[in-house]
């Protein structure tokens, strides 16, 4: 069987909603944790020889996977968590929180990666979704970024090739983030750079609903419209739907308020978007992904 090669990283019946960020999702009869990039290039290839398909989960923060069994297998990069830097450029794996990787760079005084202090995720997760906040993206920080390809095969993809724009990258169909390089500034003082990051940390606290169980906004806000304020304006903050319920705080999170399903998070997404064009005639646009069952 394809999986026999890396029994030790393969974990059978895995709950995916020990793994998102809102708790919520179903149970993967296959979830694979590589340890390096050539793993995960042998499980590829592994895979695609059998036909079989994937899906990618890093950090688990913008995701919504249905309820129930997920017969596809999860390819998991969580434990692959290298950085090293090497003068202004740090190299950094997939499976690394954006946490981790801001405290890291922060710490040397390389400045370019503060910015995205307070947002959750992997690196990988993180690339793919151009993350970003008020203070600026990761997209034009990123210099390559390997890849492995749905064949098992590795690619390096140079940063301008990225096509980064709002939440948005463009990568061959079914390509996994193995690594990624930055370039970032040199500066001697990172006690500014740590209080900067906490300085944002601060504010989106005091904005959003930070410890609650959600995944960051739902829709992005697309035209230069507030998806939260256009959610507020449609009366939908507050609504629930099972254990689920738009944020009373912010409304571009749901939040799971004890034993959310997925077709509840669903119903309070497709309940806003309906509202919302119904009565501004905005067409609201998903940031979260949310897998088909
Ligand atoms: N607001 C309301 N009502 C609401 C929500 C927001 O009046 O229900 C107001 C706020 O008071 C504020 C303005 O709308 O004056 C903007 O709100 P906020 O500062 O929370 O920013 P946002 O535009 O809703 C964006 C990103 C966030 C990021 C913040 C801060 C998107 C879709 N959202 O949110 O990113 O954290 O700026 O940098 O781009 C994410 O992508 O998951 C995410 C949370």
């Amino acid at each position: 069987m394809w999986c026999d090669a890396f029994a030790e990283r393969v974990t059978r019946d895995r709950e995916l909603r020990d793994l998102t960020s809102v708790r919520v999702g179903g149970r993967a009869l296959f979830f694979v944790e590589p340890a390096s990039d050539e793993q995960m290039g042998a499980v590829l290839a592994a895979l695609s020889a059998e036909g079989l398909g994937y899906r990618v989960l890093g950090g688990g923060s913008n995701l919504l996977p249905p309820d129930g069994e997920i017969r596809e297998v999860i390819l998991h990069p969580g434990a692959m968590r290298g950085f090293a830097a090497v003068g202004e450029e740090v190299r950094v794996q997939a499976g690394l929180s954006l946490a981790s990787m801001v405290a890291r760079a922060n710490g040397l005084g390389l400045a370019g990666v503060h910015v995205l202090a307070g947002i959750p995720g992997q690196v990988g997760g993180a690339v793919v979704m151009n993350a970003g906040g008020r203070y600026g993206e990761i997209g034009p920080l990123v210099k390559r970024v390997h890849v492995r390809l749905d064949d098992g095969s590795a690619e390096s993809i140079d940063g301008n090739d990225m096509g980064f724009a709002y939440r948005q990258s463009e990568l061959p169909e079914g390509a996994v983030v193995t690594s990624v390089v930055l370039g970032l500034d040199p500066t001697d003082d990172p006690g500014a750079l740590r209080r900067e990051s906490g300085r944002i940390i601060k504010e989106k606290n005091a904005a959003q609903p930070t410890t609650s169980r959600n995944f960051g906004c739902m829709f992005k806000n697309s035209d230069g419209r507030s998806a939260g304020i256009l959610v507020e304006e449609a009366g939908l903050k507050g609504l629930v739907q099972g254990d689920a319920r738009i944020s009373p705080q912010h409304g571009n999170f749901i939040e799971n308020m004890g034993g959310a399903k997925a077709r509840d998070v669903l119903a309070l997404i497709e309940r806003a978007e309906t509202v919302v064009l119904e009565r501004f005639g905005v067409r609201l646009e998903r940031e979260v992904r949310v897998w088909n069952s």
